[in-house]
């Protein structure tokens, strides 16, 4: 039997009922599969596919076409998985209202079925018109990349007793105004437990200590696949970069080689004797790759 889909009531519920929310990263529905499979609760449709997918420096670029493009291709792939997507910069930050258009169009077109947006107190009335427009949200403080020029770098956030003050209001601040999560991102471990204590809404660790309800990684941090930056708070799962390497090396020494294809890679001329042992060929492949009609 299946597991039931994670949904929004259920993410909440895990505050109290454990166990921790395991969130990653995802951007296409071939990652999503296997990330789902892994059991994922959460695919987060993060903009920092600006950085992992576009090779951008930070995520200021990415607009929210390239949002809904990819949230699409994860949401076909998910079954069970929730799918959630990252409001872009630029795409909320102007108005509440532009925020609840923004929002719906990660639903409407992205196929999400929630959204995250950075920010703290200033964005309560973003989350509160989202919210009524019946669409959850996930609000996201801390280390918030896409204000990396206002914070002078990618820096961790809430040190010192008036910032750790400042993270704790604005956490509740969110929860009043109807979030129903809150990513914790780049913060020290003990003000992670003292927001995660002042709260009854789960809340998602990234950098921010072991005490959070959930975690949350980039999954080509976690799978070892992204070299360009490694921070503290990343471990890695696998280094399937290095494999992707090695697979890569292999393929081309056997083309140039000659090893490969051999005949078992090759087709035959009669549809009824492929080299795969007659098993049909056709129904695995996608249309116009199996014999031309009338063979
Ligand atoms: O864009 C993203 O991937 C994120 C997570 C790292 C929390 O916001």
């Amino acid at each position: 039997m299946s597991s039931p889909k994670v949904t929004v009531p259920a993410l909440r519920a895990r505050k109290a009922q454990g166990p921790k929310i395991a969130m990653v990263t995802a951007y296409d529905a071939t990652m999503a599969k296997l990330l789902e499979t892994g059991g994922a609760d959460v695919l987060l449709v993060g903009d920092s596919l600006g950085m992992v997918v576009q090779g951008l420096p930070n995520t200021l670029p990415v607009t929210l076409d390239e949002m809904c493009y990819h949230g699409r291709a994860v949401s076909r792939a998910a079954v069970r998985a929730h799918v959630m997507g990252d409001l872009p910069f630029l795409s909320y930050q102007a108005s509440p209202e532009q925020a609840v258009m923004a929002a719906g169009k990660l639903l409407k077109e992205g196929g999400c079925e929630s959204v995250k947006l950075e920010g703290g107190r200033d964005f309560a009335e973003h989350v509160r018109r989202i919210v009524s427009a019946s669409i959850p949200v996930m609000a996201h403080i801390g280390l918030t990349p896409q204000s990396v020029h206002a914070m002078g770098g990618f820096r961790v956030q809430g040190r010192g007793a008036e910032a750790a003050e400042r993270l704790v209001e604005d956490a509740k601040i969110l929860e009043q105004a109807g979030a129903f999560g809150l990513v914790l991102e780049g913060i020290p471990s003990d003000l992670g437990q003292r927001i995660t204590e002042s709260v009854s809404i789960p809340t998602v660790g990234i950098g921010a200590g072991p005490h959070c309800d959930g975690q949350v990684l980039v999954c080509y941090d976690f799978l070892g696949m992204y070299p360009d930056l490694r921070p503290r708070f990343v471990k890695r799962f696998a280094e399937v970069g290095d494999a992707i390497v090695e697979a890569t090396r292999a393929y081309v020494a056997e083309v140039q080689g000659g090893a490969f294809p051999t005949d078992a890679h090759s087709f035959g001329s009669s549809p009824k004797l492929e080299p795969t042992g007659n098993r049909p060929v056709v129904g695995s492949l996608p249309p116009g790759y199996g014999p031309a009609s009338g063979e």
